[in-house]
């Protein structure tokens, strides 16, 4: 029974009139099947204008004395079809829920296509954890073009036109001559970079690829990395070179790690020394020691690590800095020989194989 044909007025009040209108709102209730159908059966039995809702409202119509019971019965119907439309609604749902359930399940034994995940290379996490140690002390990162001009990778480092490093055996020289361009051969022109084009003090790290006519076997890269360190300012002097590089030591290979000088010439420090690393594996201990062999530092107790010294005062002048006012300290060292020993590489191909294999066997490096 809709609302259109129900018995209007005092007649829709009467007990048989109700009992009619709720058989019909519980029946279309319990027939609807799904949330639309449910949304319709109580539009048309409990909505506005359904049976129960106009009887309601005739109320005011009948004789005061009748009033009251049959509100009571009004009242009772109208709430057995609120429960019932409350009870069929959840069950409704439910059911709803099974069946999207049953429809979208998914079949976890089907085979799927797998993405292999990539890895950080080494090279670049080595990196990443070296400048992060200089950051942490407030130093700046610095970057420099590859392709450098040939008197920022020489001159400026107070490397002369008749160094043998600038022949043509080791620099890559970019055609044409006349251009004066070269593939740089180390980090040290960031030195340079850094001096002509930042205030003092300069606290920078510059890590980057370099490249030298060299051999490609299992220790050397034609094409390789450097970390280079430089810092000027107001009265810096090698002992804070050393403390530095020891710093750097502990926080790259352990606590205690240490590092020691060894004299050494290079054009742009003075003095220069070369730089080792405390055997972070034995820490000497396999030294005269024939039962206790180390791989990593065969057996020396010191690994090889890179170049420092004191910055040249004529690298200052021919960067515009006054020697007479600040000093400094510099430091590279190859990323490719660090992470060789580090990770106990036996061959440096294998980091440019590009095989992610590689990359993520390498502990604390392959993130
Ligand atoms: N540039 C030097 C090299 O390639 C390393 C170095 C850097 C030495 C800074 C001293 C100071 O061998």
């Amino acid at each position: 029974m809709s609302a259109q044909n129900a018995p209007e007025g005092a007649d829709a009040l009467r007990p048989e009139a109700i009992e009619a209108s709720t058989s019909a709102a519980l029946a279309a209730i319990a027939a609807a099947g799904t949330m639309a159908e449910l949304k319709d059966a109580r539009l048309a039995h409990a909505g506005d204008r359904s049976a129960l809702a106009l009887a309601n409202r005739a109320i005011g119509s009948i004789p005061p004395t009748e009033r009251k019971e049959a509100g009571r019965l009004l009242g009772a119907a109208r709430a057995r079809v609120q429960q019932a439309l409350a009870e069929r609604t959840e069950q409704v749902e439910a059911a709803e829920l099974a069946r999207t359930l049953l429809a979208e399940t998914v079949d976890v034994t089907l085979p799927v296509e797998l993405q292999p995940e990539g890895a950080i290379h080494p090279i670049r996490g080595l990196i990443d954890l070296m400048s992060d140690v200089f950051v942490a002390m407030g130093w700046e990162v610095a970057e420099g073009p590859e392709l450098e001009a040939e008197w920022l990778n020489f001159d400026a480092l107070n490397i002369g036109a008749d160094h043998p490093s600038r022949g043509e055996t080791d620099t890559l020289f970019v055609e044409p001559v006349s251009n004066h361009l070269v593939m740089r051969t180390h980090t040290s022109p960031v030195q340079a970079r850094a001096l002509l084009t930042r205030d003092l003090p300069v606290y920078v790290i510059c890590p980057g690829k370099t490249y030298r006519a060299d051999e490609y076997d299992a220790t050397h890269l034609p094409v390789f990395h450097q970390v280079e360190g430089l810092a000027v300012d107001k009265g810096l002097s090698l002992a804070h070179l050393r403390g530095t590089l020891d710093h750097f030591a502990q926080a790259m290979f352990g606590a205690g790690i240490r590092t020691r000088m060894r004299p050494h010439y290079f054009p742009f420090t003075e003095p220069s020394a070369e730089v080792d690393l405390q055997c972070f594996v034995c820490r000497g201990e396999s030294v005269g020691n024939p039962d206790r062999p180390c791989r990593t530092c065969k057996s020396e107790g010191w690994i090889e690590w890179g170049g420092c010294g004191v910055v040249n005062p004529r690298v200052l002048r021919a960067c515009g800095v006054d020697p007479e006012v600040y000093s400094g300290f510099a430091f590279g060292m190859g990323i490719e020989r660090t992470l060789q020993s580090r990770n106990n590489l036996s061959d440096m191909r294998d980091l440019v194989e590009g095989d992610v294999r590689f990359s993520r066997t390498l502990k604390g490096v392959a993130r």
